[in-house]
């Protein structure tokens, strides 16, 4: 159990980057995900860029319409190896353009692949040498421990796979020479401690919601849970596992899922949980205060989005 890890008084999670985009916005939306964690505990604040999507050009087009920068981001979390998380990092460095911490499990860098009638799909990291990255700017700590990000604030670590139903994917990784079951050990989340609960932020959860939320606790020795936000990989799952991650998110105050949820899984969120569940698009912004406050969502002001038309009508 981590000792001290402390509380946050404020978080701005922001959608920079996911598959859809809401209704008459201006985002440009990506297959994968990127997050901006905006974070503020009682004496100090920080801000994490969570995963890169599959391309950096529309975080960085979004960035712009959302008027937040990364001017302040000091550390990347990578959630796992998969491109539609990792592709954009080589952009995003060049971007930032100065040392930043990347932060990812110890197999990051493993080969990842599907094996399909046509030939093999490396979903992984690709195109992109750890060398590479880091003559970008990229300072690695890969590690399969929890880490401490700021007070009130910690990964996951990896994550115990304890429950039944949430099976391993058909994926495959090579050791030595072999090629193996791949059991996406690198799969990871972040978690908030709140005076309200854990939020626990989540990329593909290829672990399973129900193993991610009983790392959180285990590692926190907090039970109970405030917000689930990310994907929960119900796309194309067993009726086993929807069923029985629903039954536990039901002990979830809120969720807000998108991604790799799909759209049967999410509808059934939205069946159990009502109000208390929202689906993401790339530019959703969800803030979270104090205990009396409930979180608050939305996509973008009136007249931000006004001024983008204005601003996109002067440029042609
Ligand atoms: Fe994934
Ligand atoms: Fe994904």
């Amino acid at each position: 159990m981590i000792k001290e890890l402390g509380c946050l008084q404020e978080a701005c999670i922001s959608i920079l980057a996911e598959d859809t985009i809401a209704f008459d916005t201006p985002y440009v939306g990506r297959f994968g995900l990127s997050m901006l964690l905006e974070f503020k505990a009682e004496s100090c604040q920080k801000h994490i860029l969570y995963d890169t999507n599959s391309a950096a050009a529309p975080i960085l087009h979004n960035l712009e319409i959302m008027e937040k920068s990364l001017d302040r981001v000091d550390t990347i979390f990578l959630s796992h190896c998969h491109y539609d998380h990792s592709d954009g990092l080589g952009g995003i460095l060049e971007a930032i353009d100065r040392p930043v911490a990347v932060i990812a499990h110890c197999e990051i860098f493993r080969p990842c692949f599907e094996i399909n009638p046509d030939g093999i799909r490396h979903i992984g990291i690709v195109g992109q040498s750890r060398q590479e990255l880091e003559q970008k700017g990229a300072i690695f700590t890969l590690t399969s421990a929890p880490l401490n990000l700021m007070t009130g604030v910690t990964t996951s670590g990896e994550i115990e796979r304890i429950t039944s139903f949430e099976i391993l994917e058909d994926l495959y990784t090579t050791i030595d020479g072999q090629v193996v079951q791949d059991h996406e050990k690198d799969d990871g989340a972040v978690i908030l401690n709140f005076e309200q609960g854990l939020v626990i932020i989540t990329g593909c959860c290829h672990a399973g919601i129900v193993n991610t939320i009983m790392q959180a606790q285990k590692i926190t020795g907090v039970e109970k849970i405030h917000a689930v936000i990310g994907g929960l990989h119900f796309q194309d799952a067993s009726e086993e596992k929807i069923a029985k991650s629903i039954g536990a998110l039901k002990e979830v105050e809120w969720i807000f899922a998108g991604h790799c949820t799909g759209f049967e899984g999410m509808c059934r969120i939205a069946g159990v949980k009502g109000e208390r569940f929202k689906a993401i698009h790339t530019g959703t912004e969800i803030r979270i205060t104090g205990p009396e406050c409930e979180p608050v969502v939305t996509t973008i002001p009136t007249a931000q989005r006004d001024r983008h038309r204005i601003l996109c009508g002067l440029k042609k």
